[in-house]
């Protein structure tokens, strides 16, 4: 046991991309859409895609070395490493134990969270708590996707959306009033058949709806979970500003899940939200799921635009259906 602290901070960030650039132009040779569409519609230009021969847990290896390395502490010192994926390359073994194994995190406890693009929130949420209650002193929560694996590259609907990638981050003590402040989590398993993505079973309802009947692709009600989105941004938002008495003035920058810049720019409308509170990187990587959010933190804090004390809320929706968010403020 570690002795018990006050807060939990992030001591450590990292991400990884891969170099395969994929766009909409090159979209536009293999299935019947065009880069208007796609940019008006999403504003996504191009997502990055693995090498086929490559893991998803590759990505996130790299990504997770990044973030020890940037925290200052050895890899031996993690106390748990928590993998967040839809996408994990194998369900056994599980992706953080791949992830542990090339890192070297060999004292570390390893499991898998799915949460969908919801996972990093979720992640950190229960990440927080190892440290807290003083099972360990650090964790290393790591996202790490490859939704080109599952996508039904057939599919205009859903194709257009997705990249690959990975975030890390190393979570360790903080000063009291600082790092991981609260969280907001919530799920509705009536509305989960909006996006589907089987695995080991598949229901005659999900083959139905599926172009060629594919299986192990995903499907996903795209105006449907649109519409779900909209509300589960400002409910996480609201919810959680009320839950940590915060004022939305309060926060320096907020960090969305990066599905759609419409339901991005119709929360920050909404909410009266000028542009520079919001952060964006949709057109140059697409949906990355879970990783989505720490690979925006990543670009955020190399870009400068954070200091110590600053308030950042990170907000995320997705299958399940789950969404949720986290406030920070800011430890480094
Ligand atoms: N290119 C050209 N036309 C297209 C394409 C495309 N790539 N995709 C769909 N269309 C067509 C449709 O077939 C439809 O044509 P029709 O009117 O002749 O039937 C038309 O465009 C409009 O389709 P809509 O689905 O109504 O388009 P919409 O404006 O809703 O945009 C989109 C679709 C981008 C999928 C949007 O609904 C969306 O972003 N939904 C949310 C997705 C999301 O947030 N997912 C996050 C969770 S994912 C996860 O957790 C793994």
């Amino acid at each position: 046991m570690s002795a018990a602290v006050d807060a939990v901070g992030i001591l450590g960030i990292g991400s990884s991309l891969p170099e395969r650039v994929l766009t909409n132009f090159d979209l536009e040779k293999m299935v019947d859409t065009s880069d208007e569409w796609i940019t008006k519609r999403t504003g996504i230009s191009e997502r990055r895609i693995l090498e086929k021969e490559k893991a998803a847990y590759e990505l996130g290896a790299c990504a997770a070395i990044k973030a020890i390395e940037d925290a200052g502490i050895r890899p031996s010192d993690i106390g748990v490493v928590l993998a967040t994926t839809s996408t994990p390359d194998y369900l056994v073994p599980s992706t953080a134990c791949l992830i542990q194994e090339k890192t070297g995190a060999a004292n570390a406890a390893a499991f898998d969270l799915n949460a969908a693009c919801t996972g990093f929130v979720y992640g950190l949420t229960v990440a927080k708590q190892f440290i807290l209650t003083g099972f360990c002193k650090y964790v290393l929560v790591v996202a790490c996707e490859a939704l080109s694996k599952v996508v039904d590259w057939k599919d205009r609907n859903t194709c257009v959306l997705f990249g690959d990638g990975a975030g890390a981050f190393v979570l360790g003590p903080a000063e009291k009033g600082f790092g991981i402040l609260d969280s907001y989590l919530k799920s509705d398993g009536s509305q989960g058949r909006v996006i589907t993505l089987p695995c080991c079973h598949m229901e005659e309802e999900d083959i139905a709806k599926r172009a060629g009947k594919a299986k192990n692709v995903l499907w996903m009600d795209g105006s449907e979970v649109f519409k779900f989105a909209v509300k589960a941004v400002t409910d996480a938002i609201d919810g959680l500003l009320e839950k940590a008495h915060i004022k939305l003035e309060e926060l320096n920058l907020i960090i969305p899940h990066q599905a759609n810049i419409r339901i991005i720019d119709g929360a920050a409308k909404r909410l009266k939200l000028p542009d520079e509170k919001i952060y964006t990187n949709i057109h140059k990587y697409g949906n990355i799921s879970s990783a989505s959010i720490p690979v925006a933190v990543e670009e955020v804090v190399r870009a400068k635009r954070v200091k110590k004390g600053d308030y950042l809320l990170f907000v995320a929706f997705g299958g399940g259906l789950t969404w949720g968010s986290t406030l920070v403020r800011w430890n480094r």
